[in-house]
């Protein structure tokens, strides 16, 4: 049996998962993050694995166990996660950016810990690379997928970076709902593609969205092929 009604549906195909926050150091003892725990991401590669795919999970700090049958490339800042992104880009044929990337990091890295003094402190960022951007740059015939936390104009905002990316489709997810977002182990979603088409779904379990994400990847892929 070939497709949807074969059990291992991605067999012979390279599914590339980033996951969890980044962390941007501010000197030897700190650090900036979000709250991302992975649990989106790692649901997205482990059910990627079960469908027979080759699966590369690039992961940020997260405290998930490590998924058994699939290849973990641990980056703790935004820059190791694009040298990473861009360097296993070329071989796959899924990749799917579930990761909260830091948009800034802090422009100097202190040598010394940061000592306190009576005054107020303030620091400058840097702008982190958009690596989702440069991969919608890259891309061939392969499928692409993003994620947008939002926590107003969802459809709107998300749309906008879909477009903006190059992306396949978007999963917007609005995270100022309740049982939503980065610690949840649910999330409320819509998904809109590159026709313009949106579907909003009711508030599923992070690996419920995890298979409907790969049965879309799945279908598109299809049609590329
Ligand atoms: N993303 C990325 N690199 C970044 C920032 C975001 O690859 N430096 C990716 C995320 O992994 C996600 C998508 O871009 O798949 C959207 O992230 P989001 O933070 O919602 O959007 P931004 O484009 O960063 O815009 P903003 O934070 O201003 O809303
Ligand atoms: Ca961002």
């Amino acid at each position: 049996i070939i497709g949807k009604a074969s059990k291992k549906p991605l067999r012979g195909k390279k599914v590339l998962v980033t996951a969890g926050p980044t962390q941007e150091p501010i000197d030897p003892v700190r650090y900036i993050t979000n709250h991302s725990s992975g649990k989106m991401g790692y649901a997205i590669a482990i059910e990627a694995k079960n469908r027979g795919a080759d699966v590369t999970l690039i992961s940020g700090p997260t405290n998930l166990e490590r998924p058994n049958g699939i290849k973990v490339i641990d980056v703790i800042t935004a820059r190791d996660m694009y040298d990473q992104a861009v360097s296993h880009f070329g071989e796959a044929d899924i990749i799917i950016k579930a990761a909260a990337v830091a948009d800034y990091r802090p422009k100097e890295v202190a040598d010394n810990k940061i000592k306190k003094s009576d005054s107020n402190l303030s620091m400058e960022f840097a702008r982190n690379p958009d690596i989702l951007l440069e991969l919608g740059k890259m891309k061939k015939n392969q499928v692409l997928i993003g994620f947008a936390a939002e926590t107003r104009d969802l459809l709107d905002n998300a749309k906008g970076k879909m477009n903006r990316k190059n992306l396949d489709f978007i999963v917007a997810n609005n995270i100022a709902e309740k049982d939503a977002g980065f610690k949840s182990d649910t999330n409320i979603v819509s998904i809109i593609d590159s026709l313009g088409n949106v579907e909003k779904y009711d508030k599923m379990k992070k690996e419920e969205i995890a298979d409907i994400i790969l049965d879309k990847a799945y279908d598109l892929i299809k049609l590329k092929e």
